[in-house]
């Protein structure tokens, strides 16, 4: 009988790594769970920890590592950058972590790597498509953690106020991981009802979608404030992406996603609806948006290039 065994290295073991970690302990997937960062105690010290939760969910070999142990990795998880301080926007990061991914993406590659990069560290639209670059890989084979967390954040918004489960709710935030996202509440649906419809019935307007988008766009630093950093939905939001992939699942997911055509846009990766599946990105779906909706996907486009070139400079 073929047994499963996969291996997934997390590179960055901050407050995200070490939550993703966590969430993948309660995962019976990724048999082997590798950790690397420059503070190499910390990793030893959440292996050791980590272990610990396997008696009571899965069986599953954690161990602090270095890149050479990427060679036979099916996922690679980049969490490791520096994370805004309270007051900063995502694009203020670019400088400071494209300099880190560049540090972490060369070892991996050089390991003789040939799995799938997961990408979460910010901004995450722009240290993506540099991953895929630095990298070299097919553009199916890099995966931006993209708007799926914020995803996440617009359904239970909505959840909470039309008495719902966020799983009900078919909606999508689109665009840049950070302030020029949207919502698609034009298409959205609640059981392929309309959801401006199903608001209505409850005394919504769209109005009140739109500032539920809103709060949507500011929820990581009102957490920010509140506790100096964002981790447990992130790391929530990369385990079900690595679920996709080491289980092959064929899931339509929010992720940040190489463009192709798809919203008018080309060379860049983006927060869209993708089907993830074991070989990565099999399919960018393009939701067909309202023109008012697709102005705010240009500009948000727009607002990632420019922040990119000035990045690359
Ligand atoms: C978040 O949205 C800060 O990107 C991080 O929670």
């Amino acid at each position: 009988m073929a047994e499963t065994h996969q291996k997934v290295v997390l590179v960055g073991d901050g407050a995200v790594g070490s939550s993703y970690a966590f969430a993948m302990t309660q995962q019976g997937i990724g048999e082997e769970f590798v950790i690397i960062d420059i503070n190499k105690e910390r990793t030893e010290g959440d292996a050791l920890d980590l272990e610990d939760a396997t008696p009571y969910t899965f069986p599953k070999n954690i161990y602090a590592g270095d890149y050479p142990d990427c060679k036979d990795a099916d996922l690679v998880v980049i969490t490791a950058g520096t994370p805004q301080k309270p007051g900063e926007t995502r694009l203020d990061l670019v400088n400071r972590n494209l300099k880190i991914l560049a540090s972490i993406v060369k070892p991996v590659v050089a390991s003789g790597f040939n799995g799938i990069f997961l990408v979460a560290a910010n901004p995450v639209d722009i240290l993506t498509y540099a991953t895929q670059k630095l990298s070299g890989f097919p553009k199916e084979k890099v995966i931006g953690s993209g708007t799926s967390l914020d995803t996440g954040r617009f359904r239970v918004g909505v959840a909470k106020k039309l008495g719902l489960n966020p799983a009900s709710v078919d909606a999508y935030i689109l665009g840049e991981h950070g302030d020029s996202e949207f919502a698609n509440i034009d298409e959205a649906t609640v059981g392929n009802v309309p959801l401006v419809d199903f608001a209505a019935k409850r005394g919504l307007t769209k109005e009140d979608l739109l500032q539920i988008e809103d709060e949507t766009r500011n929820k990581a630093y009102q957490i920010i404030n509140m506790k100096g950093a964002t981790f447990y939905g992130v790391g929530t939001s990369l385990m079900r992406i690595s679920r996709a992939i080491l289980r092959d699942e064929n899931t339509v997911l929010p992720v940040g996603a190489p463009l192709t055509g798809q919203y008018g846009l080309n060379d860049i990766y983006i927060g869209t609806p993708a089907v993830i599946n074991a070989s990565g990105i099999a399919d960018v779906l393009e939701i067909p948006l309202s023109a008012e909706e697709q102005a705010k996907m240009d500009a948000s486009a727009k607002t990632l290039l420019a922040t990119a070139h000035k990045g690359m400079e």
